[in-house]
């Protein structure tokens, strides 16, 4: 994983934990209504893909386990890891674009009512993402993929000097460019091309050449809309549309965005699906399903949109009846780092993923509460068009003062914690009972998401190798390593 190159290892501060008392009195832990949803407390666990889901995209005893278990410690909502809406193979990624795919999910819903006694409340993100393909061998590349045409010959023949390369047997010039210096290449080869041979092919918003890609504002409405509709049989209480990091509502989002068929280039144009997508949305579920998204307060790339996009499109959101929006930040694959050859980009590995996922080795700013001014801000200018809508901030937050003081300043009205969550599933819990001093501090290093990374089932190591001896314990594909954190016992 990336990190920035002055670095400095920042500690984890140390916390103050409340009394029981204080804890009912704060804010963190007050009710606060999400459209139709009441939360008992402004405790949230967002999205994390944990690779539990079995190759079909099925929920498994093993999805089932992990959501319980995060929902043993009673936060306000929790919300279920990225879900792919179409009925496509798409490995062992969660999903709900069948009819098939919501007894599974039903289960879930039930594991997390009866583990929380009822008090959380449980979303699903719905995403929806385009092709990628692992990294080729260079021959492979050059043998297979590489589409020959014209101006392939014209410019090696440019280079060259040699107009031979003009009408030359195409096996030829494939085989020449196998075997070219990369200077050459850097001269025939088109940037996309240069990057598909490097990074693996990827499918972009903007290619309109493709008929699956030029018609997605016309498929995507009903597929996010038949897919909450799902979600609403399950049981769920809302859904959360992913328009964020790397995937394709976000990729429409980003002023990278130049389509030119009315759903690209502007504000307006940029903004169109994922307004029609909550539309159509709205439409099919009924007035008790809450339907929120996670969007970036900042893509974190050259090129991209920044506070000033995401301001203006969470206030349209908020207009158009959204009922929350969660704000997160960078997560793209236009800065990933490159892969290795047969493996596939994955995005947060570059400077943006950084940003998504700060660890304590950080700029003189560090990873905590890092992302806030992003939520504040777009809290700010929701709140001067007089909504109220409720705006969820989250990356690097460990303590209960924290959440608090953001809380108490009005930069956000729902403080999550992903990765803390995850190295202590109980830590809400433990607060509201005054039990503060027990929670199991996250170190803020990722371990948890290096496992992500390599599509490994995600774990803490704060937990996976303690009492490895527990009855029937479920552990990870190699053994070692259990798949929930141990019982927190009272
Ligand atoms: C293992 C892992 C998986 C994640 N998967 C998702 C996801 O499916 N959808 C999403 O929007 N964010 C995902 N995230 C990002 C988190 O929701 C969160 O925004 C990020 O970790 C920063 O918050 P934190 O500092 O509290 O961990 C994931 C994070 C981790 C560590
Ligand atoms: S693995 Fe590390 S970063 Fe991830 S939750 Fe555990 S302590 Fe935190």
């Amino acid at each position: 994983m990336w990190t920035p190159p002055d670095k400095i290892r920042h500690a984890i501060p140390p916390a103050r934990w409340p009394s029981a008392e204080e804890a009912a009195a704060s804010r963190w832990f007050s009710p606060i209504d999400v459209g139709p949803c009441r939360l008992h407390a402004r405790t949230w666990v967002p999205a994390m893909v944990p690779w539990r889901a079995s190759d079909d995209g099925l929920v498994t005893p093993d999805v089932i386990a992990w959501y319980a278990r995060f929902a043993a410690g009673e936060p306000g909502a929790l919300v279920v890891e990225a879900t792919g809406i179409r009925d496509v193979p798409s490995g062992p990624l969660l999903r709900i674009g069948g009819d098939r795919f919501v007894p599974g999910l039903a289960a879930l819903v039930e594991a997390v009512r009866a583990a929380s006694g009822g008090r959380t409340r449980l979303f699903i993100q719905l995403i929806d993402f385009l092709a990628v393909k692992r990294r080729p061998p260079p021959d492979k590349f050059f043998a297979r993929f590489l589409r020959v045409d014209a101006g392939h010959r014209r410019r090696l023949a440019a280079a060259r000097g040699d107009d031979r390369w003009l009408d030359a047997p195409e096996p030829e010039l494939r085989a020449h460019l196998m075997s070219a210096e990369p200077g050459l290449l850097k001269q025939v080869l088109t940037d996309r091309e240069r990057r598909e041979l490097d990074y693996g092919y990827r499918e972009l918003v903007t290619d309109l050449d493709l008929p699956h890609v030029r018609d997605l504002p016309r498929v995507l409405p009903e597929l996010f809309a038949a897919a909450a509709a799902r979600a609403e049989a399950a049981g769920f209480d809302g859904v959360e549309l992913h328009y964020a990091h790397a995937y394709t509502m976000a990729s429409f989002l980003s002023r990278t965005n130049t389509r030119g068929d009315g759903y690209g280039e502007t504000l307006a144009g940029r903004a169109r699906l994922p307004l029609e997508v909550l539309a159509a949305v709205r439409a099919r579920v009924g007035a008790g399903t809450a339907v929120g998204c996670r969007m970036l307060g900042d893509e974190v790339i050259a090129g991209g949109s920044d506070l000033a996009d995401a301001t203006h499109f969470a206030r349209a959101f908020a207009g158009a009846g959204m009922d929350f929006v969660s704000v997160s930040k960078g997560g793209k694959f236009d800065d990933a780092q490159q892969p290795k050859v047969g493996e596939a980009v994955y995005p947060y590995t570059g400077p943006s993923g950084y940003e998504c996922m700060p660890t304590i080795h950080s700029d003189a700013r560090g990873p905590f509460a890092r992302n806030v001014p992003l939520a504040a801000a777009i809290r700010a200018a929701i709140r001067a068009d007089g909504r109220t809508t409720p705006v969820v901030a989250a990356g690097g937050i460990h303590s209960f003062d924290q959440a608090e003081a953001i809380l108490a300043a009005g930069h956000a009205d729902i403080v999550a914690a992903a990765r803390q969550s995850l190295a202590d599933p109980d830590w809400f819990l433990k607060i509201r009972l005054g039990r503060g001093a027990e929670v199991r501090r996250c170190k803020f290093t990722n371990y948890c998401e290096a496992l992500d990374t390599q599509h490994k089932q995600v774990t803490c190591q704060l937990w996976d190798r303690v009492e490895l001896d527990e009855p029937d314990l479920a552990r990870s594909h190699d053994g070692r390593r259990r798949l929930v954190a141990p019982r927190w016992r009272r």
